[in-house]
């Protein structure tokens, strides 16, 4: 049966990832998984293009290779800034109320809960999303809204998607397997910073170098201040079974507060350079020293039975040299749980890519898979 899919996000790092991916499919994976996926829409915050055809995967290459924008594409029918509000009743009216699968691949708040919301309450298509927002920032009666039916929405690329973290604690939650404690490095761009300074790099030069790999956002203080961990640690803790919050996580910033208000981020690892360096590595090496520590940046969940609510912390952690935490190299992700059956002397335990544009999209290519309706049926 034919996939037909929308691309919320198309001209974005993920977006062009996914479009070379389904791209790339040869005929006999198109067979072996009943799967041909067939896209049929592409959008970035301007425009929205439809091809109720099919994009050809000529053309898909192409655009994802060109970095073309959606207002350019020739040869499929185009709507402009005003037409991305009325973009579901556009394709209802072709016809695609039910027969259609949003990807959504922009970091979009309001609009995309808004739009995943009306998706799910009023037709019958579905979501697959890398977009953590949703799901992630918004109250628990959203996220539930948006998630009850696994069948029509699927989120494993939100969070620790290389590593599936996703769908195994939301799996030991459905069987009574209850959640005690959740540690994990989910930040694998603070990962290979702390990794690197407890090497003995400084701040300074350890942000430089994850800049210069790509590791961080265009400002690589979005991925300092916590939000992005605190979202993950939101969605993690829902799956595993608690009714919280965003704002019940206690979150720490890796960086002060006021290195956050400076409008230039060049300005700002200056200063970072000239007044955070040396306190850094000293607390590093007395830390090393004195206690055989050294720092990672770390979410955690504590639960202590019966009605309590978790405890939620996302902050810098002294672990000892001897924990997996502080073997962990590079931009690794790292989680272990404490379950009923996963007890302290045996926990869950997982490591490797979190994320990474490759990764990210061949996990919301799984996602659609399951959203086949045979496949969903699990
Ligand atoms: N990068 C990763 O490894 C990774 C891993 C896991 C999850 N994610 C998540 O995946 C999402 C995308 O990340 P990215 O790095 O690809 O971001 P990005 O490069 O900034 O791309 C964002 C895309 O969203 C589009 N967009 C913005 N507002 C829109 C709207 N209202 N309607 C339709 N499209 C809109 C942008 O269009 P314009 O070009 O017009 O601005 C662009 O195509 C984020 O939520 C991120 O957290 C990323």
């Amino acid at each position: 049966m034919r996939q037909n899919v929308f691309i919320l996000g198309a001209t974005g790092n993920v977006g062009r990832e996914i479009i070379q991916q389904i791209a790339q499919q040869d005929v006999p994976e198109w067979q072996r998984h009943k799967n041909p996926t067939v896209v049929v829409g592409l959008a970035d915050s301007q425009n929205f293009a439809i091809n109720t055809g099919g994009f050809s995967r000529e053309f898909l290459q192409h655009f994802a290779s060109t970095r073309q924008r959606v207002g350019d594409v020739m040869g499929a029918e185009k709507h402009g800034p005003e037409g991305n509000s009325n973009m579901l009743q556009t394709m209802e009216g072709k016809g695609y109320g039910e027969d259609m699968v949003y990807i959504d691949v922009t970091g979009e708040k309001e609009t995309a809960r808004d739009l995943h919301l009306n998706i799910i309450k009023n037709t019958k298509s579905q979501i697959a999303t890398a977009n953590k927002n949703p799901v992630g920032l918004y109250d628990y009666n959203t996220y539930q809204e948006l998630t009850k039916d696994p069948t029509r929405y699927q989120y494993s690329a939100t969070a620790m998607a290389g590593l599936g973290a996703v769908p195994w604690l939301s799996e030991r939650h459905t069987i009574g397997d209850r959640i005690h404690r959740i540690d994990a490095s989910l930040s694998g761009t603070l990962g290979f910073i702390t990794d690197e300074m407890s090497k003995g790099m400084k701040l300074s030069n350890a942000i430089m170098e994850a800049k210069k790999r790509g590791y961080t956002e265009p400002d690589f203080r979005d991925d300092l201040n916590g939000i992005d961990v605190a979202r993950k640690l939101t969605i993690l803790a829902r799956e595993a079974g608690f009714p919280i919050g965003f704002n019940d996580i206690a979150i720490t910033s890796f960086l002060p507060q006021e290195y956050f208000m400076i409008t230039d981020p060049q300005d700002c690892l200056e200063r970072i350079g000239k007044n955070l360096d040396e306190p850094y590595a000293d607390n590093a090496k007395s830390t090393l020293k004195s206690h055989a520590q050294t720092y990672r940046y770390l979410a955690s969940l504590r639960w202590s039975g019966g009605n309590s609510k978790p405890e939620l912390r996302v902050g810098t952690e002294a672990v000892s040299l001897e924990s997996p935490f502080a073997r962990l190299h590079g931009t690794d992700n790292f989680i272990q749980v404490v379950t009923d059956m996963y007890t302290e002397a045996k926990p869950y335990r997982l490591q490797g890519p979190g994320a990474g544009l490759d990764i990210t999209a061949s996990v919301l290519r799984r996602d659609l898979l399951r959203l086949q309706s045979s496949v969903a049926r699990f």
